[in-house]
């Protein structure tokens, strides 16, 4: 991850090869912002803003040549739209705009970011997404591959400059946008790893090597120990595979928890749909079927980087959703732990079983509250795009998520779980059956998890469109893989450490 400083220095004299600054749209047209720059060279740049087309508008990032008066190789700007009503940027338009200014660099190496900052939560919400901007995944290009293909990865110093940049309080709320950030890497690059590198064992491998010398502790569950500990989900989804699922258990255990925390990741390393198999059109994005998973894995460690005074377990539900001679069979009946059969009419309707499972382990440990991250359904798509993530479950819960996703940046919204939509799961044989009505998809998977969280408060994350960008890059999000739900959990854990 590119290194991040805080400087009070005058953005007119900083050795650069990018500087960013702020465009706002305004009444009678475009304003250049950001402390201390030079006043004839904000005047030339409002002169010339009409004519490079330079509108100001949110998402608009130009990049135009420095001038005599800068020390700075190149200038980018970045818009920010209009104030609102207090005169004031909102957080995450900060946030997308350096990340967005940080992204489209592709030959900087150095890079100095001197937006409007009011306060330390600013300041902040400008580091974490000039890092979030300063993303690549370069692990399959070779060096000349990689110069070619001009990535912002080449960015590897980024200075927010500040006259905040000496508090102690902005160096903190800096510090934790770093820890974050390099938590929402982590994640995206898990996301993106092809499924031939990242399966069950080598994801449980990849968490082991991740949690040395942090104090978490990794235990993970191979297929003899979840035959022996009844695991039917995890068990059934995976016996397609060559490559056997597994149940990793993250734990970190500060001392004197103010709470105690369990989140449920679904960890498909692909889904091909089993049996019940899916179009070929559209299925290589289905090696993002882990997201879950990966958000959960380092939303512990970020929770132990921070020294959050809470308790907090990952499950990460690993198998690989194959069709083989050993796959399971639409209509096998298996037994989730616990107890509870399920009928599986639909193989690709495979995340609530390992879901399931991974639900009723979390619970056993008796924690506050079980959050589940789950790329669960096509369904969310059709509901809320490929932007908004869904959460359902407790409402008390469910309201504790969009708060926090509120202020971490990212979007949730809130689901409901209509307790008539369950009737459609029922089973002629089973227990349950996996698969119910196809209207309101996305509340049926809801239903089924709820069915294995009994009384616990909980909370389901269904991020099936937002974990994964198959269209274009914007803010700071980039094409593949997000990292979406690192922040709002991290958030989430944050307000119930002040608790
Ligand atoms: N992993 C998919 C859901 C998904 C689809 C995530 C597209 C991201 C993008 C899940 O396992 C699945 O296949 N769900 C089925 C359920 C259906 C068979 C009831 C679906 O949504 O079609
Ligand atoms: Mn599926
Ligand atoms: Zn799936």
């Amino acid at each position: 991850m590119a290194e991040l400083t805080l400087s009070s220095k005058n953005p007119t004299g900083v050795k650069v090869d990018a500087l960013v600054v702020g465009t706002q749209t305004t009444s009678d047209g475009v304003a250049v912002v950001g402390d201390d720059l030079p006043r004839d060279v904000v005047a030339e740049l409002e002169a010339l803003a009409p004519a490079l087309g330079i509108t100001g508008a949110r998402d608009e990032v130009r990049t135009v040549p420095a001038g005599a008066h800068l020390k700075a190789g190149v200038l980018v700007l970045t818009g920010l739209g209009a104030r609102d009503g207090s005169g004031s940027f909102p957080a995450e338009t900060l946030r997308r705009a350096a990340g967005a200014a940080v992204r489209e660099l592709t030959g900087a190496s150095s890079v100095a970011v001197a937006l409007p900052a009011a306060d330390e939560a600013e300041v902040a919400a400008i580091a974490e997404g000039a890092l979030l901007g300063a993303y690549s995944f370069t692990r399959y290009r070779d060096a000349a591959g990689a110069a070619s293909t001009k990535t912002a990865g080449g960015v590897s110093t980024i200075e927010v400059l500040t006259s905040l940049a000496r508090g102690a309080k902005a160096k903190a709320a800096v510090e934790r946008a770093a820890t974050i950030a390099a938590a929402v890497h982590a994640t995206r690059d898990l996301v993106n790893t092809a499924p031939n590198d990242l399966f069950p064992a080598a994801f449980a491998d990849i968490a082991k090597a991740a949690a040395k010398g942090t104090g978490v502790k990794v235990t993970v569950l191979d297929e003899k120990a979840l035959a022996a500990g009844g695991y039917g989900g995890i068990l059934a989804v995976g016996q397609g595979s060559s490559r056997g699922p597994r149940l990793v258990k993250v734990s970190y255990s500060p001392s004197r928890p103010h709470a105690k925390v369990a989140l449920v990741g679904k960890g498909i390393t692909f889904d091909s749909g089993g049996i019940s198999i899916k179009p070929a059109k559209g299925m290589e994005a289905m090696k993002s079927d882990m997201a879950g998973a990966a958000a959960v894995l380092h939303t512990v460690l970020a929770a132990s980087r921070l020294g959050l005074p809470v308790a907090v377990t990952g499950w990460l539900c690993l198998a690989e959703n194959m069709p083989s001679g050993t796959a399971q069979r639409p209509s096998d009946v298996i037994t989730i732990r616990g107890g509870k059969t399920v009928e599986v009419l639909n193989t690709d309707a495979e995340g609530r079983l390992v879901m399931a499972d991974g639900l009723v382990a979390a619970i056993e440990e008796n924690p506050d509250v079980v959050l589940d991250v789950a790329t669960l359904t096509g369904a969310q798509m059709v509901a809320l795009g490929t932007r908004v993530s869904a959460v359902m479950g407790t409402e008390s819960v469910r309201s504790e998520v969009v708060a926090a996703a509120e202020s971490a940046g990212e979007q949730f919204w809130p689901m409901p779980l209509p307790e008539e939509l369950a009737a459609s799961m029922k089973s002629k044989v089973a227990d349950i059956a996996n698969i119910g009505d196809r209207f309101g998809g996305m509340l049926v998977a809801g239903l089924f998890l709820q069915e294995f969280v009994g009384s616990t408060p909980w909370a389901h994350l269904d991020i099936a469109g937002p974990s994964f960008n198959e269209g274009s890059a914007f803010g700071y999000t980039p094409v593949g893989g997000t990292g979406v739900a690192v922040r709002t959990l991290v958030e989430l854990l944050e307000a119930r450490a002040a608790k």
